[in-house]
């Protein structure tokens, strides 16, 4: 059983790694902001409310987002593992976590935070969102916005998981390959303890 949570801002490259990862270990992943997305585009309630939100780049309401999560894990709970990119995001989203885990037997193995200077995550999105379709991508001023909600409301989960003995950053400058293989050192390492 192998639970990470892959942390880390905008642009930072969780779902790039998150995909490798996922075929490595053969394990699961979930990203919370995919989930929303799917919503969206499918024109469910869920997502009609979630919409200006993700638009805006502010977090969607952390009771939502749980919920989610929580019928994610209960779905997928004989799983080998998974990959949770994008949640927690907040220090409430990572305690009711813990609790929904826990309910399954489950628990948190690392939390690995993928860290690249600002200018650089701002550069990547810009890239990326000429053929995304992400509304959130769209313009420097809703992916600077979301840096900076990031650095309000989310850095501080990886204080969390630290006063559990369960952080490791990485350097995610670098190709994807080098990200990757830095990742995988983390992993092993813990695997193997
Ligand atoms: P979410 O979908 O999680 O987006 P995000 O955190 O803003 O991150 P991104 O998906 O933009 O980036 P990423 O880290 O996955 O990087 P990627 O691999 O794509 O959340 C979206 C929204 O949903 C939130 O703003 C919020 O509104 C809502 N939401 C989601 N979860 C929530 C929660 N828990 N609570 C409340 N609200 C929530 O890489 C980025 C680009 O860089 C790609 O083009 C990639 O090809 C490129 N790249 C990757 N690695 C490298 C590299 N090493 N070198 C060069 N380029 C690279
Ligand atoms: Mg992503």
């Amino acid at each position: 059983m192998l639970n990470i949570v892959l942390f880390g801002a905008p642009g930072c490259g969780k779902g790039t790694q998150a995909q490798r990862l996922k075929e490595h270990y053969g394990i699961d992943h979930v990203s919370t902001g995919e989930v929303i997305r799917g919503h969206i585009a499918r024109g469910t309630e869920l997502g009609r409310s979630m919409e200006s939100y993700i638009a805006q780049g502010r977090l969607a309401p952390d009771a939502i987002v749980i919920e989610m999560i929580a019928q994610y894990v209960a779905a997928h709970k004989e799983a080998a593992g998974c990959i949770f990119d994008g949640f927690p995001r907040t220090t409430v989203q990572a305690r009711e976590f813990d609790g929904i885990l826990a309910q399954h037997g489950l628990k948190i193995d690392t939390m690995i935070d993928i860290r690249v200077p600002e200018e650089e995550l701002v550069r990547r999105i810009l890239v990326r969102g000429k053929d995304s379709g992400r509304a959130d991508d769209a313009s420097e001023e809703v992916i600077r916005g979301r840096l900076e909600v990031y650095r309000r409301q989310t850095a501080i989960v990886s204080d969390y998981y630290a006063a559990q003995g369960k952080y490791a950053s990485v350097n995610g400058t670098g190709t994807m390959e080098e990200v990757f293989a830095r990742i995988v050192d983390v992993i092993d390492a813990i695997a193997n303890s």
